[in-house]
């Protein structure tokens, strides 16, 4: 069973240093780009940080997945997903299933892209909305992280 909780202290750093990551991202930096003067400097500096953080963000994807899958195997607990009080487990899917499609399919596409076309046609509203989107999957990763301590642990 040492492996077991080796892997649930493991799967809880990657949570940490994955959702960490987006609420700073979400609660200070985003903000402050969008009262930033220049929108354009602006997005300069964020598609440079976006790509840092990707590689962080797709090193925690990996861990808390293979973690995770560990887990379900270990405890052999696949019937969770098709009970409802489980539900804290389909939505720790569904965000590891999202972000895994962002940082690993969407990003490196963008990316790419970004290369022949440069930043143009961008305004302070542009952060608006995108904090808008990463503050709707904050919610749903704290919700789920709240629901997933609680509901591991007996609630
Ligand atoms: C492939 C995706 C994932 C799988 C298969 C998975 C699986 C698991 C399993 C099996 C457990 C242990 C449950 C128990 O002991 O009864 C667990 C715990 C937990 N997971 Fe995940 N997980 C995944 C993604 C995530 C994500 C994306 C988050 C955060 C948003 C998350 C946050 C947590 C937390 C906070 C715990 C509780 C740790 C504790 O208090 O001991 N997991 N996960």
């Amino acid at each position: 069973m040492d492996e077991f909780v080796f892997a649930r202290a493991l799967h809880v750093l990657g949570v940490v240093l994955w959702i960490g990551g987006v609420a700073m991202v979400t609660s200070v930096l985003l903000p402050t780009l969008a009262g930033m003067p220049s929108a354009i400097e602006a997005m300069t500096f964020f598609e440079q940080f976006k790509r840092r953080f990707a590689a962080q963000a797709r090193f925690s994807t990996l861990l808390v997945g293979i973690t995770g899958f560990y887990m379900v195997y270990v405890l052999d607990a696949w019937h969770r997903f098709t009970q409802w009080q489980y539900w804290w487990m389909h939505t720790m899917v569904l965000i590891w299933l999202l972000f895994s499609v962002m940082l690993f399919v969407m990003e490196p596409r963008g990316r790419r892209q970004s290369v022949s076309t440069p930043v143009q046609s961008v305004s302070s509203e542009t952060f608006v909305r995108i904090q808008r989107k990463h503050l709707g999957l904050l919610i749903l990763s704290l919700v789920t992280i709240a629901g997933a301590v609680a509901g591991s642990h007996g609630w």
